[in-house]
């Protein structure tokens, strides 16, 4: 069986979508749409789709397809998520899942009510090296785990692509932070509590550009976040993201240039976890596009009943509460407690 989907945002990061989407047995994208009719229309026919629309509204009426793919900024995807689940549609959102904690919940309560998946669009934890660490921490190959470092840290232009970035208000936590943040419960499970200190480096944006955030896990182990946008190394990480994982029976180091180092009580070897290029992909992007190949094709298996959302809306929901609590401590200076924090509706 074939699932029909549409896509909703023909921008910049849309297109990695539908070059996966045309390589995922099982699914194909029958109509795309863009406010805008002429994006719309030129990635009608560069993917040589059958239809585009410049109203969602009027596509899903029309359509009713099996799931849709919601590629828009952040302040649209309420109203977009709520269209699509009431026309009975899986539905995908991209991250940031929603600007607060309550026009989140809102969506994830529309999903409950509509009796349809809500998946939001994680790629961090569908990248080939953490999909790796996941399955080593499973087998228990280190032991219990009990602490993880991740570091995204970079200075590529990411203005370049993403003009808007330079303009929010709210930048690296929103943007990268809650992929790490994902990735930290991924491995680690859900988070206790947070503190988080933030800077501004690169004057010519408006938002914070860099943070460094401590997590402490329910279990007791812990994880140490740190992210920027303006740091300088001879040799370009971006988009990599470096962790180390220590268990009380070894740990692993996910090096740069996708080296991953096991060390055991006595051993240490060393696994090369580069992610293959697409066929329609290219370096340094490949890390980013095999993961979304690898989220729509888990897409397809939740549409057949054969695999639970990764992560799902309300998964989601509290990988946002964190965002929001580091936003507090760094303002605020002071460890934010996550239970009474969400019971408290998570800042707005
Ligand atoms: N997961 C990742 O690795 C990753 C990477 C980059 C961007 N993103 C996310 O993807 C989203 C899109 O980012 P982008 O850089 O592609 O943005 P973009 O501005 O290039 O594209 C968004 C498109 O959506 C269209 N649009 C907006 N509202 C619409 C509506 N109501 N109906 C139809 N079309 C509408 C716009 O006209 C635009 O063409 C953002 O939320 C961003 O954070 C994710």
């Amino acid at each position: 069986m074939t699932y029909r989907g549409v896509l909703i945002g023909c921008g910049f990061f849309a297109q990695n979508h539908m070059h996966a989407w045309q390589s995922t047995p099982g699914a194909e994208i029958v109509a795309v749409c863009d406010r805008d009719p002429a994006r719309a229309e030129q990635f009608r026919r560069d993917f040589g789709v059958a239809e585009s629309f410049s109203d969602a509204a009027v596509m899903m009426a029309t359509l009713r397809p099996d799931f849709a793919d919601i590629v828009t900024t952040v302040e649209t995807h309420p109203e977009l998520v709520k269209l699509c689940l009431s026309h009975g549609a899986l539905t995908i959102c991209q991250k940031p899942f929603a600007e607060s904690y309550a026009a989140g919940l809102e969506m994830v309560k529309a999903a409950e009510a509509a009796g349809r998946q809500l998946l939001v669009h994680e790629n961090f934890r569908w990248q080939k090296p953490f999909r790796h660490i996941r399955a080593a921490v499973e087998t228990g190959e280190i032991g219990r785990p009990h602490f993880l470092r991740l570091s995204f840290r970079h200075g590529h232009d990411i203005y370049a692509n993403q003009p808007y970035l330079a303009r929010v208000e709210e930048l690296a936590l929103m943007d990268v932070g809650l992929h790490l943040f994902d990735v930290a419960r991924f491995l680690m499970g859900d988070v206790d509590s947070i503190s988080c200190t933030t800077q501004r480096l690169n004057q010519r944006v408006r938002g914070e550009d860099a943070f460094v955030a401590l997590l402490r896990h329910k279990d007791g182990a812990v994880t140490s976040v740190e992210c920027s946008f303006d740091s300088r190394f001879g040799e370009e990480r971006f988009p990599q993201t470096l962790a180390q994982v220590e268990g009380d029976g070894g740990s692993l180091e996910l090096l740069a240039g996708y080296r991953l180092r096991r060390h055991g009580p006595d051993v240490i070897a060393e696994e090369d976890v580069e992610p293959p290029v697409p066929l329609w992909g290219t370096r340094p992007w490949h890390l980013i596009q095999e993961s979304v190949a690898a989220f729509e094709a888990h897409v397809v298996e939740v549409l057949d009943g054969r695999a639970v959302p990764q992560p799902s809306g309300a998964h989601n929901l509290e990988t946002l509460a964190l965002t929001r609590a580091a936003y507090r401590s760094a303002r605020q200076g002071e460890t934010i407690h996550m239970a009474p924090f969400i019971a408290a509706g998570a800042e707005r």
